[in-house]
């Protein structure tokens, strides 16, 4: 079978998104236990760990197909230099993948390739629950911030 270029666009920009996430929530993850929140670092970690499993399972779908694996355009981290700050930019970040896996499970579906519909379809689920987690977490902080004045 002939690969598609389109979908092996689609499938090595979500590589390289979900590499950016493994970065960005890992690095946020390391500067919230620098700053003492033991408990934010660890969700923040938890987070790195999902969008890693998200990154092992696109290179098992590309290598699965013949394609090597190259994350190339790896888009700045981008920490911030509040909790508030950090999971703002990760809302921004999870609305990207949001985005991408959209357009790439309409694709795939279109060009009726079963396994990639499936494939990003999935992925745009967890990413649609990450942007709930990360609504939750912002609404807490900022209710926080109110009680405390
Ligand atoms: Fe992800
Ligand atoms: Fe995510």
């Amino acid at each position: 079978m002939l690969m598609d270029p389109k979908l092996i666009g689609f499938l090595s920009r979500a590589l390289s998104h979900e590499m950016r996430a493994v970065q960005q929530y890992l690095a946020q993850s390391v500067l919230c236990d620098m700053w003492g929140l033991t408990e934010d670092a660890g969700k923040l970690r938890n987070e790195s760990g999902e969008e890693l499993e998200h990154v092992e399972r696109l290179i098992r779908h590309m290598l699965g197909l013949g394609l090597v694996p190259n994350g190339t355009q790896l888009p700045p981290v981008r920490a911030g230099r509040t909790l508030r700050e950090m999971l703002a930019a990760d809302w921004q970040m999870e609305r990207d993948a949001i985005r991408i896996y959209t357009e790439a499970s309409r694709y795939s579906a279109r060009i009726r390739n079963n396994a990639a519909c499936q494939l990003f379809t999935d992925l745009l689920h967890e990413e649609q629950k990450h942007l709930e987690l990360l609504q939750e977490w912002i609404m807490a902080l900022d209710q926080k911030e109110v009680t405390d004045g």
